[in-house]
């Protein structure tokens, strides 16, 4: 934990000497706007600590690798959010909403070009493998995205099509994160895959928990609009259990809210949790984070390295599962 600590406040004093210009005010200001919000830096934590495990001596150098992943993570939300029709950010208005869409469109682009300035940054020999790592799961991203615009679409979507949507809109990220570490850090081609494994799987297990919160998460502490997922028709993991179990005459209740919009049915979050209630979905979800969770530590557990060096990771994975935002 104290190790953790260490590496958020070299990150956060990384990221305070990165340059944003003052002006073009409404190109800059969103920058400066997202990146002051309370992230949880889960992400450039995981590259550091990839690059740790492997060689302790090289954190340093592998800095602007994680603020390059923390900047493409931010650029992702000020488009998700607006994609979302998102209000709330990390306790506060999203980009989108604070000025406009436009604004919040090219500000995201900028912020993604920012990362490739970071990563322009990585120690000269490894850039050719990071660019290439870092390009494929950017694309995975957008993939994951359209397939969750396109689920909303849908009655229906399988829990294999869904694991599969989530993999590739978050958890690919997570993996990059930490395999960017261990590139860096010189690890062999083996271990970098097991770790980009652990990565997925936590990473799918990291979703998971945030559909959950996004239902039953509390107002106060989870930073987003709660019940967002509902009103958006999204497919998450709770959509796709009830979708399982669900009776014949429950499905006309459940087409029905699908149907509507919170204007014409006030209830339609209050009534889909109803649902999710009969059918005790929420345990059924829990699970499935529990499933992926375990996969993950098998991942890390199979790289050959002293087990005291993993504990750290272990231990963030634990935390992430019961993570409250
Ligand atoms: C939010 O990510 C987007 C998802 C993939 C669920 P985080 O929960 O890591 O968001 P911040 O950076 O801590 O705000
Ligand atoms: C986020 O999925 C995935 C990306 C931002 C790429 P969500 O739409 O569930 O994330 P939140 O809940 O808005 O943070
Ligand atoms: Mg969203
Ligand atoms: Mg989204
Ligand atoms: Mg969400």
């Amino acid at each position: 934990m104290f190790q953790e600590l260490v590496h958020t406040k070299a990150f956060q004093s990384y990221l305070e000497k990165v340059d944003f210009p003052p002006v073009p005010q409404y190109l800059y200001d969103p920058i400066r706007y997202i990146l002051s919000l309370s992230g949880k830096r889960i992400r450039p934590l995981l590259v550091l600590m990839g690059a740790e495990l492997f060689d302790e001596s090289i954190i340093e150098q592998a800095l602007p690798a994680s603020a390059a992943i923390e900047f493409f993570h931010n650029f992702s939300l000020i488009h998700d959010d607006i994609m979302d029709v998102a209000p709330l950010r990390r306790g506060k208005p999203t980009v989108h909403q604070k000025w406009n869409g436009n604004v919040a469109i090219l500000s995201g682009d900028a912020l993604l070009i920012k990362a490739y300035q970071e990563l322009a940054k990585c120690p000269t020999d490894k850039i050719p493998a990071l660019l290439r790592l870092f390009n494929a799961t950017s694309l995975e991203v957008c993939e994951g995205q359209q397939y969750d615009m396109d689920f909303e679409g849908r009655a229906s979507v399988t829990e294999s099509e869904y694991i599969d949507m989530i993999r590739l809109k978050t958890s690919v990220l997570l993996g990059c994160a930490l395999q960017m570490g261990a590139i860096i850090a010189g690890a062999d081609d083996r271990s970098q895959k097991l770790l980009y494994d652990f990565g997925v799987n936590l990473g799918i297990a990291f979703q998971l928990q945030d559909d959950i919160l996004d239902v039953y998460g509390n107002p106060k502490s989870f930073g987003k609009q709660v019940g967002g997922d509902i009103l958006s028709n999204k497919k998450t993991i709770l959509f796709v259990k009830l979708q399982e179990l669900i009776s014949l005459a429950d499905q006309k209740e459940l087409t029905y809210l699908l149907g509507q919009t919170i204007d014409v049915e006030p209830g339609k979050v209050d009534k889909m949790m109803d649902l999710y209630a009969k059918y005790d979905i929420q345990t059924l979800a829990i699970y499935q984070k529990e499933k992926f969770t375990t996969i993950a530590y098998e991942k890390l557990s199979a790289i050959q390295i002293p087990s005291d060096k993993k504990q750290a990771l272990f231990s963030l994975a634990d935390a992430l599962m019961y993570r409250v935002r």
